[in-house]
């Protein structure tokens, strides 16, 4: 389908390329030394760390790293402000409000990439934290890819958690049957054809939506521009080489269009969750969704690969759609020190191995042992290493909030009206206003 895309080229497409990191890396370890010899550890006092993971799987993830954190740390009173609301789609605004009232968290979730660097590094409100990266020797054990999409300049700016996959289906075995199989999921028309033949066996909706907030339909747009147009193309697309007029984004929306036929009629009224919920009841037998929904499905007591499965999303075998969380260090955090040992747990071996398997991630640290996920996880990754790696819009990675944020609004729009001509000239304006 498309040509394998180099860990160079992803770092390209995020536009977050640190120019000066072999230079600036030794000058800021010598920095790091001075800075080390004043200990910032700080037994007590409080650390409020803000993100949206309050559904199934991703509020087990975070409580999993709150423990870790809390037994070295007795003395501290961690303070979860998470904003539900899947994708951060009503704690981005809290976020925004709160940084610019000169009221920041400890600590916040922020994706790698251009949300990281065009909103909160560029409004100079982080700390970098280089010295930080350095003296726990991330360098050794995290992708240099991912280092470099948490960085700007000759600086670090967060520590990457996980890599979720955003291009995946997932399915359940006791209701797939001969309806929706992981093969027939392999291509988008096949896939169509499977729900066609699921609801004509009397399951109205075969593939759960949920699309309260609008971004899980940008996740369907950016998966089906890179099972039309391959990853290539979808990559070309923000580094000026693919054109948002092309007919590939045309048929990514006539693909979302066709999929409108087949889930629930009140998707605008549910998130992720509860689309993925609906999976496991067994009223749909399907949904698109990052793995983060495999999250879901285990807290709620599902085996993988024996109640469910998960795959690349229909059409994008081979391709990675990553969406990275971090956590950096905001200018003016109240409690300072103790956010800073926060990033460290975030980015240790420990906190990142009692995290992931319950946030449905993949570890950013290479040394974390695949043994101790389940099944499905395990085959992420092994496709992580090898797969073509294709930043998300839906999640940060790709292109500023302004551009994700109006496709948000356009995708709102497309799923009421279905008018695939007016979305594909609206996403192009966006285009053209923010990515040039
Ligand atoms: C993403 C985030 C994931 C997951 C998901 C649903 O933006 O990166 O960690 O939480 O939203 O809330």
């Amino acid at each position: 389908m498309s040509s394998k895309w180099t860990r160079r080229q992803f770092v390209k497409t995020t536009g977050t390329a640190a120019g000066a990191l072999v230079l600036g890396g030794a000058f800021a370890e010598f920095l790091a030394a001075c800075a080390s010899s004043s200990p910032t550890t700080s037994g007590s006092g409080s650390l409020e760390i803000f993100s949206w993971w309050t559904a199934g799987g991703e509020a087990d993830g975070l409580a999993e790293m709150f423990k870790i954190y809390q037994q070295k740390y007795p003395g501290v009173k961690i303070v979860n402000a998470a904003v539900a609301g899947g994708a951060g789609s009503n704690a981005k605004a809290v976020l925004a409000t709160r940084m610019q009232g000169g009221k920041p968290p400890d600590s916040f979730q922020v994706h790698a990439g251009q949300e990281l660097i065009s909103t909160w590094v560029k409004a100079d409100k982080m700390e970098p934290i280089t010295s930080i990266w350095n003296s726990e020797g991330w360098d050794s054990v995290i992708p240099k890819d991912l280092k470099t999409i948490v960085s700007k300049g000759s600086d670090v700016w967060s520590v990457p958690v996980n890599v979720h996959r955003g291009n995946a289906l997932w399915v359940n075995l006791a209701k797939a049957g001969s309806s929706i199989t992981p093969g027939a999921g392999n291509n988008l028309d096949a896939f169509l054809s499977a729900l066609g033949k699921a609801k004509s066996a009397g399951i109205q909706a075969p593939l759960a939506l949920g699309s309260k907030g609008n971004w899980q339909v940008t996740m369907l747009l950016e998966n089906n521009i890179v099972a039309v147009g391959g990853a290539d193309f979808y990559r070309g697309l923000f580094n000026g080489k693919s054109s948002w007029t092309d007919n590939n984004v045309k048929s990514a929306l006539t693909y979302i269009k066709s999929m409108l036929n087949y889930v629930n009629s009140d998707h605008t009224t549910i998130d992720w969750d509860q689309a993925a919920g609906r999976v496991q009841a067994g009223t749909s037998v399907g949904t698109i969704m990052g793995d983060w929904a495999k999250g879901y499905f285990t807290a709620n007591n599902w085996k993988p690969d024996t109640d469910f499965t998960g795959i690349a999303s229909p059409g994008t075998e081979k391709t990675y759609m990553i969406v990275c969380d971090t956590f950096g260090l905001p200018k003016g955090a109240p409690d300072r020190d103790n956010a800073i040992n926060w990033i460290k747990v975030c980015g240790s071996e420990a906190g990142q191995a009692a995290f992931n398997p319950k946030k449905g991630s993949i570890p950013a640290r290479t040394d974390v042992p695949a043994s101790i996920f389940d099944s499905i996880a395990q085959k992420f990754i092994a496709e992580f290493k090898t797969d073509s790696l294709t930043p998300s819009i839906a999640h940060g990675s790709a292109a500023p909030e302004a551009f994700a944020s109006g496709v948000n609004d356009e995708m709102g729009q497309f799923v009421q009206k279905k008018d695939v001509n007016a979305s594909a000239s609206n996403i192009a304006k966006l285009a053209d206003q923010y990515l040039k």
